[in-house]
């Protein structure tokens, strides 16, 4: 057992990767606080973790209100931790930029990285007299590369890299840590909706962008934010970690006529 003891925040944790981060960890035996927007969601995962032997505590909270996260923190705090957190709650977004409103883009920014920002800031807040923890944000690929439609999402992806490197030149001295995750395409809820709004070739498509000829499931991307929240990550901070299956290497061939 990796994390037996430490108490987890994850946010988004109600479906798709923040859903499968908190049953990883919890595998490994932390009390994961799972966090998220939709009550009811955050307690069925809550149960399923604990019908499987972990421990877990639903906590419903907005990444985009502050009171929320503070309440969460709050909540980790009188737990003893905590040690590691998890902030990946985000939406998608995939309009052309001369089509994207104001009120769409706040949204977005709202979420990803105003979420992010919260989220972080009150893990640092609470880790600094803990004298350290690790913290872990959710990047993408777009982050590193982009397409028709994904400006947006590009924008808050790549916030979200640099903000992570900042918090970790800022803290790394006082025993924080802070890694991003990268991946590639993931089969989750998220994902699924994106492709009922696509042709059915679609993704056969996406799955050839990536190099090992398919997308990530959530599981591979928790066994990454394992990784990166124990101990085993010890001397890595401030840096983007690829779960990609290869997308960022090469070029997406799909582009290519007739290829
Ligand atoms: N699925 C992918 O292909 C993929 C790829 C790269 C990065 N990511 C990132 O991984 C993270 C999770 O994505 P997913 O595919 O699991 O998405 P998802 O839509 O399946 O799940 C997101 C969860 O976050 C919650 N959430 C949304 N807004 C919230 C808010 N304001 N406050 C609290 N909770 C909120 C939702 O209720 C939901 O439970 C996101 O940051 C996403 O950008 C996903």
């Amino acid at each position: 057992m990796q994390l037996a003891d430490r108490i987890i925040v994850v946010t988004g944790a109600g479906r798709g990767n923040g859903r499968a981060i908190s049953e990883r960890l919890a595998e490994e035996g932390a009390t994961v606080l799972v966090s998220d927007r939709n009550a009811e969601a955050a307690v069925a995962v809550t149960e399923s973790i604990r019908a499987s032997g972990g421990s877990a505590e639903a906590v419903t909270a907005d990444v985009t209100n502050e009171d929320d996260i503070i309440r969460l923190f709050d909540r980790a705090r009188e737990l003893g931790g905590p040690h590691a957190v998890v902030a990946q709650a985000g939406i998608s977004h995939n309009t052309p930029l001369h089509e994207t409103t104001l009120e769409a883009w706040n949204q977005h920014i709202a979420v990803d990285v105003t979420g992010t920002f919260l989220t972080v800031r009150e893990a640092v807040r609470s880790m600094l007299p803990l004298g350290g923890g690790s913290i872990v944000t959710m990047s993408g690929t777009y982050a590193f590369q982009s397409e028709p439609g994904a400006e947006l999402h590009s924008a808050s992806k790549g916030a979200i890299l640099s903000f992570t490197r900042g918090v970790a030149v800022e803290y790394g001295n006082r025993g924080i840590r802070c890694n991003t995750i990268v991946p590639g395409y993931v089969a989750t809820e998220m994902v699924e909706e994106f492709y009922a709004k696509l042709p059915p070739e679609a993704s056969d498509r996406i799955n050839k962008w990536h190099a090992l000829g398919r997308i990530a499931t959530p599981q591979e991307v928790a066994n990454l934010a394992l990784f990166l929240c124990s101990d085993q990550s010890s001397f890595s901070t401030g840096s983007p970690f690829f779960v990609d299956g290869g997308l960022t290497a090469g070029f997406n061939s799909w582009q290519i006529p007739g290829a």
